[in-house]
């Protein structure tokens, strides 16, 4: 094309991608350069705000490494990481995804349900038990549940050199009854990473770097969709202002004081143990 114009470039630049062999491949980036060129035509983008986003860009590679991506930080705190959780649900009855965060890693420690992981943990103890079932009301035996969250002072223990490899994290199986238990501590709320260009952002925006507490869950089993998703605490001060907008209110769980004559036995040594209860349904 000798003359590139405004008008025919959007096309022609979506045609040089024609022989892109994977059809959906192709599809996605033809939009996304639509999508693009509009992005630019809408805000009449100038020769130096494009320069600034190159360099937020710039920024955000220099400070992602194999444990910290300000990539995925970035999709989180614009709403695309939530956005494409919800897209994936295609029941309203099933239990909905929510963020997976920066913290989960493969190779839990496996363990049996009920798993205690309180050891010399601060805090205040809980018990998360649930049920996975499926969209009938079934109760799904062995599912897997790979379970992590933050310790007392807010932090995973990957952040955190004081605390004990994979120290509040693990992976265990439903029973016969689908159902599972977790003794742990109630997690606190933390600041996404500010010490990067989404943090300086942030800043600039006067916009809350908070997430509300929240223990996260993998849920796996033959034959279904897994489960990506976060229980919060009902009692939390920034549920309605997530910075990373993970929150969905069938999501939320009380935390009350343990009433159940068998879990204050099995724990009796525990003083003022809570229960949490959430049962979770997979598509
Ligand atoms: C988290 O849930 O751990 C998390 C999610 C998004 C950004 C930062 C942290
Ligand atoms: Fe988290």
């Amino acid at each position: 094309m000798r003359n590139t114009n405004s008008k025919n470039l959007t096309p022609l630049t979506q045609s040089s991608f024609n022989e892109l062999s994977n059809d959906r491949l192709q599809f996605i980036i033809k939009s996304f350069v639509s999508h693009l060129h509009d992005f630019a035509r809408d805000t009449q983008l100038t020769h130096e705000e494009w320069r600034a986003g190159l360099e937020f860009l710039h920024q955000a590679g220099a400070i992602t490494d194999q444990s910290r991506s300000e990539f995925s930080l970035m999709s989180d705190v614009f709403g695309l990481s939530s956005l494409v959780d919800l897209l994936a649900m295609s029941s309203a009855n099933a239990t909905p995804g929510s963020n997976l965060g920066p913290f989960h890693s493969r190779g839990s420690p496996v363990m049996k349900s009920p798993a205690n992981l309180l050891k010399n943990n601060e805090g205040q103890a809980v018990a998360f038990r649930g049920k996975i079932l499926d969209l009938k009301g079934n109760p799904i035996p062995k599912a897997t549940v790979d379970f992590w969250q933050n310790a007392d002072n807010g932090l995973y223990w990957q952040q955190d050199p004081s605390q004990a490899q994979d120290n509040l994290r693990c992976m265990l199986h439903t029973a016969e009854d689908g159902c599972f238990e977790i003794v742990t501590i109630r997690p606190k709320p933390y600041t996404i990473p500010m010490d990067g260009p989404v943090g300086a952002l942030f800043t600039l925006s006067n916009r809350s770097p908070w997430r509300p507490a929240h223990m996260h869950l993998i849920v796996e089993a033959p034959g279904h969709k897994t489960l990506v998703t976060e229980i919060f605490d009902e009692e939390d001060p920034y549920l309605d202002n997530d910075a990373v907008f993970g929150v969905r209110e069938v999501l939320v769980a009380s935390y009350k004081k343990a009433q159940d004559t068998e879990l204050l036995s099995r724990y009796k040594d525990i003083p003022n143990l809570l229960e949490v209860r959430l049962d979770l349904v997979l598509e």
